[in-house]
């Protein structure tokens, strides 16, 4: 195993952000696995295939191939060899992704693919279950957290910026929503791990979070 950063947190608590600067600065190789549940549902959402229908899940979950290219400097995601990374924002896999990251032959799949990506390379891998479950051992553990109306806040922001026209109120409502349903289900739950780094990110700035990550880094990489 190379070296492995988990970085947890809930949605739109900076983690995508906060991990692309942290990967730049400190050399490491930065895989979004929400992204990849996201595929997941992408595929489900078009084929049509609802979510009890496993076998129809497990076909395409063994022919999935999910690569991460960084293409002038944007990180993009393939899906099956086509750039999926504006569609997998959209709302229609906003609405679905936490009922299918719930689904067990998805976790676990997945997670399969988390830990082979980092075998031979340093990663910082942002996630809800990295440090409690696919990298229990990871040299470094921070939870990335910061008020439910702040994180709907920056989502509303990131969507403007992007031209994509969502209501603060619905996008607050798809926060708290995803809060309940991540950190409630059976399999591997969004949990602070009790060896994480705790940051509450409401009141700092991305740099800041950015700058104190790179430090607690430096600490444990020799
Ligand atoms: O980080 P994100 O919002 O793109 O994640 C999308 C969904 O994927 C999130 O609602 C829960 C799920 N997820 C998960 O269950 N485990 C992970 N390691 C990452 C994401």
């Amino acid at each position: 195993m190379g070296f492995i950063v988990a970085l947890d947190g809930p949605a739109g608590s900076g983690k995508g952000t906060v991990t692309k600067e942290v990967a730049k600065k400190m050399n490491l190789i930065n895989i979004d696995t929400g992204a990849m549940y996201r595929c997941v549902t992408l595929l489900m959402i078009r084929q049509n295939i609802k979510l009890d229908e496993l076998e129809k899940i497990e076909k395409i979950l063994n022919k999935i191939d999910i690569q991460f290219k960084l293409e002038s400097e944007k990180q993009k995601v393939y899906l099956n060899n086509e750039d999926v990374s504006l569609e997998i924002r959209t709302q229609k896999v906003n609405e679905l992704v936490s009922p299918v990251s719930t689904i067990k032959i998805v976790r676990d799949k997945l997670v399969d693919l988390q830990r082979k990506m980092a075998e031979s390379i340093d990663v910082i891998m942002e996630g809800r279950d990295i440090g409690t479950n696919v990298f229990p051992n990871a040299n470094l553990k921070i939870y990335l957290d910061a008020t439910p109306e702040e994180r709907a806040n920056r989502r509303f922001k990131q969507n403007e910026e992007k031209g994509i026209k969502i209501p603060y109120a619905e996008i607050l409502e798809n926060v708290k929503y995803r809060d309940y349903t991540d950190s409630h289900r059976e399999i591997a739950p969004l949990k602070q791990a009790e060896d994480a780094i705790y940051i509450d990110s409401t009141n700092m700035t991305i740099e800041e979070v950015v700058e104190k990550v790179v430090e607690e880094i430096e600490k444990v990489r020799k």
